[in-house]
């Protein structure tokens, strides 16, 4: 009975009739919250936007802890008991889909979307909190870090799976049932439908100060917490790959590969030479891990060898400029002498 009553109340008349089905804070809030979900999506992985990830997921978090609270004491359409999510009424709906009987708040499937994405939405923002402040007590629970991080991981991942499966719902609406205007509605709060209007109340509209403040001030608090230095895990990971090629050994005191360059006695380097294909230089390259028994990073053979035959040719160069320059000199003052005469 009550199944019939809820799809009767819900019923839409096509007519040309506009109803205010979500209000203000309600689209405010929607659009906040989007923002605060993409923001700290993409800024989870790199140390440098760290404060703006905790800021808009607190953002966003916030919001839906909010929204939570609004699903019991909201206006209509936006109550949970105004939710359509029974079983009989999901198969209903998908049978009837492509008819034009359709619902006036959230429809039966994107109902169960906006539930979970509300919890899991929470439970990510909190997680992420934990992971933040290296939480390792919960409620009497202890926490390792790998349940924490893993949990905001998987909760962030969820989440985007939800929200793509919101977006499509919201294609699909567009699509199929255009004359609705569901799209529109999250712009404007009016639906193409002649139903009873939201109207929020005294409380509700009190509520909806907290509901868009409270998020906003979690932001800025959030976007104050420290950030631990190389904390990212992925540029960590990065490090290590690059450590592990120049540390091939992990058991050995992090003794690099040996890279030995050994230039012909009778090189010369010069800027034309370089160029040229010909040069008269014969490297030799080689390779030693720490099972060779090739000098290791102490005896500084590459440096050395290199080195060296740089600083024969800075010698040679400074030692040209000094004599180019004394000649200069020379010549500069008995010139000057002359002219005495
Ligand atoms: C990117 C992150 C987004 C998140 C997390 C999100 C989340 C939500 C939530 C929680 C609701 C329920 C509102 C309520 O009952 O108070 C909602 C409704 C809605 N959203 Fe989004 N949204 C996102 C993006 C978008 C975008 C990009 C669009 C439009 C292109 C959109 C269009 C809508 C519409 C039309 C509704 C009302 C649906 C209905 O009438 O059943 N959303 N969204
Ligand atoms: C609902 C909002 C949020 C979303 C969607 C989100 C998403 C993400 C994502 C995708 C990552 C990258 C995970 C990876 O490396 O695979 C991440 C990492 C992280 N997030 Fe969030 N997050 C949210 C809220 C928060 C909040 C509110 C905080 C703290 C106040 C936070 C703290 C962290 C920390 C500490 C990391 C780890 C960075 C690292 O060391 O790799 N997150 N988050």
């Amino acid at each position: 009975m009550r199944e019939d009553k809820c799809i009767i109340n819900n019923y839409i008349k096509f007519k040309k009739m506009k109803t205010k089905i979500w209000s203000l804070t309600t689209r405010i809030s929607h659009w906040l919250l989007a923002l605060g979900f993409t923001i700290a999506y993409f800024t989870g992985e790199n140390e440098w936007q760290m404060n703006y990830h905790y800021a808009f997921g607190a953002l966003a978090g916030g919001i839906l802890f909010f929204r939570i609270i609004y699903g019991f004491i909201g206006s209509k359409y936006s109550r949970f008991r105004d939710f359509p999510m029974s079983i009989s009424q999901q198969i209903e709906f998908l049978k009837n889909y492509f008819s034009k009987n359709t619902y006036v708040g959230h429809n039966p499937l994107a109902s169960i979307v906006m539930i979970s994405m509300m919890f899991v939405g929470v439970f990510t923002a909190f997680t992420g909190y934990l992971w933040a402040t290296e939480t390792s007590q919960f409620l009497g629970f202890t926490l390792t870090e790998k349940m924490v991080e893993e949990s905001h991981e998987i909760g962030a991942k969820l989440f985007l799976i939800l929200v793509f499966a919101h977006l499509a719902g919201i294609l699909a609406d567009t699509i199929f049932h255009r004359k609705t205007g569901t799209l529109a509605s999250i712009f404007t709060g009016y639906k193409n439908v002649e139903t009873e209007p939201e109207n929020s109340n005294m409380l509700q509209k009190i509520f909806s100060i907290f509901w868009l403040g409270i998020p906003m001030f979690l932001a800025y608090l959030a976007f104050g917490l420290p950030v631990r230095e190389g904390e990212n895990e992925r540029e960590q990971k990065d490090d290590d790959e690059w450590e592990s090629l120049l540390y091939p050994d992990k058991n050995s005191e992090r003794r690099p590969i040996n890279i030995t360059l050994k230039m012909a006695k009778n090189s010369t380097v010069d800027a034309a030479s370089s160029a040229s294909s010909n040069r008269n230089i014969e490297p030799t390259i080689a390779v030693s891990g720490d099972n060779y028994s090739q000098p290791n990073y102490q005896d500084n053979q590459y440096y050395a060898t290199q080195n060296q035959f740089e600083d024969d040719e800075h010698e040679k160069n400074e030692h040209k400029r000094e004599h180019h320059h004394n000649n200069e000199y020379h010549k500069k003052r008995h010139h000057d002498e002359d002219n005495d005469d």
